[in-house]
């Protein structure tokens, strides 16, 4: 039996609600009155007006972040489609008309089963362990990916600035994608594919398709069967492919070069990109309905700086892990360093703080972190800037250093500098050029 806690805003307990707390339980859902001072787990709100008083309420347990209400109007409906949107955006989590609740109370119970089934993963030793933050807005997508790797097959399209943790929540999405004999998490990175072998990678080609192809090959697709693909920066994905992909998705049939057999594919997408779709789409750079297609749910991951709540769990998280494998002994940082990690802006997002903390448990000789040289924002340092010349010039001397410190960071791969850069591929090749690097 599920469990729910139950609270009247405004009017007194009416007979109707009895019937309605009674028609739940033969539903298989059990209530009982809120207790406010014991708080847990979710519940619902039976209201009849959406007054202040309601309101207060609901900011009031969704304060945390982690308890759900469902709202139950006695209004056969909300008088404005905007007080609907003013009860979600207090913290309500969905919201249901007394009638629709009567008439189909197994909806009800099964939502609350849903959210149990959900936040009982949140808190499995699969997320709490690898996966960090429990700000709302992470909460949310966390939410959000469980829902939709446990309960759906969409293809999902995830957003955010570099070093959000796009590839973390695709790889956590596939871990978590209960499928029976599920396949393989294949990931492509699109700026690595050559154009003209990006057919191959994606579909295979037989023996003998092009020259040089003297075995035949699975690509991407074949690979991903019955699991799923991870196509990171699908932006760059060149403008000829964006058609042919566009086909397989809507046909889940692959052709390999060199051969017209078609092949079905049963294949889960999740496409990542650090870019503004909205742009390349008006640029003409990216297909309109190959963007409607991938973005079925879509996810934005909220950068560090709008976040902040969760920096100092990421710093114990990661004093911990680089403790570990440093054999370093960093108890932990002065209340004076937390406080400049927590102003500071991070551009780079997690992947930034997780670089700056292995650099401090490296350099560390103390227990504690007393203070930090943060970069400037754009990762400039005014301590260790080289002076002498024009600006401008030192300001290129300082370029060039950094990109050939990423570089030599990175085994000299482009693409993996780029992305530390947090620069697309083509701009930082450009770069390379003109400040003659490449
Ligand atoms: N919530 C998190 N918990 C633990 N580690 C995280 C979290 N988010 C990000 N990281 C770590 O930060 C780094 C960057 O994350 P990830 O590679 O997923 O970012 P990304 O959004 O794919 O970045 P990019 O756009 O540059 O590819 C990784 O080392 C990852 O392990
Ligand atoms: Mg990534």
């Amino acid at each position: 039996m599920i469990k729910a806690w139950y609270h009247v805003s405004g009017d007194k307990v009416s007979s109707i609600l009895r019937s309605a707390l009674q028609v739940l339980q033969k539903a298989g859902l059990e209530t009982y009155p809120l207790n406010p001072k014991a708080l847990s787990g979710p519940g619902l709100v039976f209201f009849s007006a959406a007054d202040a008083g309601l309101y207060d309420f609901l900011k009031e347990v969704s304060r945390s972040g982690f308890e759900r209400v469902l709202a139950v109007t006695l209004a056969p409906l909300l008088s404005a489609q905007s007080t609907a949107w003013n009860l979600l955006k207090a913290g309500a989590s969905d919201l249901i008309s007394l009638d629709l609740l009567l008439a189909r109370p197994e909806s009800v119970t099964a939502r609350f089963a849903r959210w149990q089934h959900i936040d009982e993963a949140i808190h499995s030793p699969l997320i709490k362990n690898a996966i960090v933050g429990s700000s709302f807005s992470w909460i949310s997508v966390l939410r959000l990916i469980v829902e939709v790797a446990q309960f759906t097959d969409a293809d999902v399209l995830l957003e955010g600035e570099t070093g959000t943790g796009k590839e973390v929540l695709a790889r956590l999405l596939h871990n978590l994608d209960p499928r029976p004999d599920k396949g393989e998490l294949v990931v492509l990175d699109c700026t690595t594919i050559v154009p003209e072998l990006s057919g191959s990678e994606f579909f295979g080609h037989e023996r003998g398709a092009f020259t040089g192809a003297v075995n035949a090959r699975n690509g991407a697709f074949a690979l991903a069967d019955g699991g799923t693909l991870f196509l990171d920066e699908i932006g760059c994905m060149s403008a000829a492919m964006q058609s042919k992909f566009l086909r397989v998705l809507e046909d889940k049939v692959i052709e390999r070069l060199g051969s017209e057999k078609g092949i079905p594919v049963d294949v889960r997408i999740i496409s990542a990109t650090n870019i503004d779709f909205a742009k390349e789409i008006k640029a003409g750079k990216f297909r309109q309905d190959l963007f409607y297609r991938l973005n079925v749910i879509p996810l934005q991951l909220i950068p560090l700086r709008e976040r902040k709540d969760d920096i100092p769990l990421f710093v114990q998280y990661f004093l911990d892990k680089f403790n570990k494998e440093l054999n370093k002994k960093i108890k932990g940082l002065s209340a004076a360093a937390l406080g400049q990690l927590t102003a500071y802006d991070w551009p780079g997002n997690v992947r930034e703080l997780q670089n700056l903390l292995e650099r401090l448990v490296v350099l560390a000789d103390g227990e504690t972190i007393e203070e930090i040289d943060l970069p400037l924002p754009g990762g400039f340092n005014a301590a260790t800037a080289t002076g002498g010349g024009t600006l401008k010039a030192s300001l290129l001397e300082h370029e060039k250093a950094v990109i050939m410190k990423v570089l030599a960071e990175n085994g000299n791969n482009r693409s993996l500098a780029a992305k530390a850069l947090g620069l697309p591929r083509s701009t930082f090749c450009s770069r390379l050029e003109s400040l003659g690097l490449s």
